[in-house]
């Protein structure tokens, strides 16, 4: 999957943005998470400073946006991580409906956007498409492991 022009250059514009709230947004995020989604909270039992981990990998990920390649093998860790706390393709819209909604509270609407949010919404897309397809192969060789 790729990310079209227009998404990489919104989504490029928000850096300095990102890089001053952004553990904020994170912290918001599974705020709402764990409210909305209160299922997904035994996932994260084992997880540690998971806000500032994801904050870290939003501005990685705008760092990279111009050759998404570079990203692969940061997101290949988070797939083994996710596999581990069973993280399934479920989960994913749960996860993208808080952050966009973050990005939007500890924004504002005047800076973040509907144009703002629509360019995030597909950088989402993109890096969880990327992760499912990673976490999906992971689990299959498991479940061969077990039945062979
Ligand atoms: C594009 C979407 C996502 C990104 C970029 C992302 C990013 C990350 C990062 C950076 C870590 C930390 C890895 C480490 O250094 O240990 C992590 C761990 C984790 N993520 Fe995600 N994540 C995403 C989606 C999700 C979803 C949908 C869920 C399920 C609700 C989820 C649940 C977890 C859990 C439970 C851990 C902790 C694993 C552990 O250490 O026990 N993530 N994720």
């Amino acid at each position: 999957m790729s990310l079209d022009k227009n998404s990489i250059e919104l989504i490029k514009s928000t850096f300095s943005l990102m890089e001053d709230n952004g553990l904020k947004i994170t912290e918001q995020m599974y705020k709402t998470l764990f409210k909305q989604y209160p299922e997904c909270q035994d996932l994260f039992i084992a997880a540690k400073n998971q806000p500032a981990k994801l904050a870290q990998t939003i501005i990685l990920f705008i760092q990279e946006i111009d050759d998404l390649n570079g990203l692969k093998k940061k997101l290949a860790f988070i797939a083994q991580r996710h596999t581990q706390a069973q993280v399934k393709a479920i989960h994913y819209p749960m996860v993208a409906d808080a952050l966009i909604l973050a990005m939007k509270q500890v924004l504002g609407e005047e800076l973040f956007s509907e144009a703002i949010a629509t360019a995030w919404t597909n950088g989402f897309i993109f890096l969880a498409s990327e992760l499912m397809l990673m976490e999906s192969q992971i689990y299959a060789e498991s479940y061969n492991k077990k039945v062979i």
